[in-house]
């Protein structure tokens, strides 16, 4: 099989922290728990973007429950790797969840201030349940008291990008996840 061209960025990480490899693998086995969770139910999968896209792509190409896609839009990164706190969540919600059972998708749980805001607003809109699911959790970085009920990877307290996981918007395309060289963090706050 030919060589899979890599993409040129890759070079500006220091180190990669999960690969392409286990990324798949634990994609994998994060929807067959949520399967097992969800059986005989429908779903309303709400991703927070742009960071879960492609976190959420993958999960849900290999979850079985009849379901339901809406995304919603949160931001606490300014050009920086520190979150600037509160975060500014935008209700373009266009499904009813009402009744319904949620399942919110993030790249990454960090303080906990982006899901537990999106949280309450989600139940305040009548959601029956909301589970939470992460591809990645920083646990020791937590303000908010927050766990999720999914959770791929527990990695330390380090700033990361790729699979979806940017730097100012850029390396979203990077197919594992890595920790940037030093001189690509410019403009950081
Ligand atoms: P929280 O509100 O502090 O939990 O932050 C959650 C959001 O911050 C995530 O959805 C990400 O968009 C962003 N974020 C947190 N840590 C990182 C990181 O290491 N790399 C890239 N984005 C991050
Ligand atoms: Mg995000």
């Amino acid at each position: 099989m030919a060589r899979k061209k890599q993409i040129p960025e890759l070079r500006h990480l220091d180190h990669i922290l999960v690969s392409e490899t286990a990324i798949k693998r634990r994609v994998t086995a994060l929807a067959e728990q949520i399967n097992r969770a969800y059986r005989g139910k429908d779903l309303t999968v709400i991703a927070i973007v742009n960071g879960a896209i492609i976190f959420t792509a993958d999960l849900l190409r290999q979850l079985r429950s009849p379901l339901r896609l809406d995304c919603i839009r949160a931001a606490s990164y300014h050009a920086g790797t520190h979150a600037s706190g509160k975060p500014v969540v935008i209700d373009n919600l266009k499904l009813d969840i009402a009744g319904h059972d949620v399942l919110l998708v993030d790249d990454i749980l960090d303080t906990g201030n982006t899901l537990s805001a999106v949280r309450e607003l989600l139940l305040a809109k009548g959601a029956a349940t909301v589970r939470t699911c992460v591809l990645l959790d920083k646990k020791a970085r937590r303000v908010v008291p927050f766990d999720a009920e999914y959770v791929g990877f527990e990695i330390p307290n380090e700033f990361v990008v790729g699979y979806g996981l940017d730097f100012n918007e850029r390396y979203r395309n990077i197919p594992c996840i890595g920790v940037l060289k030093p001189k690509f963090y410019s403009g950081r706050l």
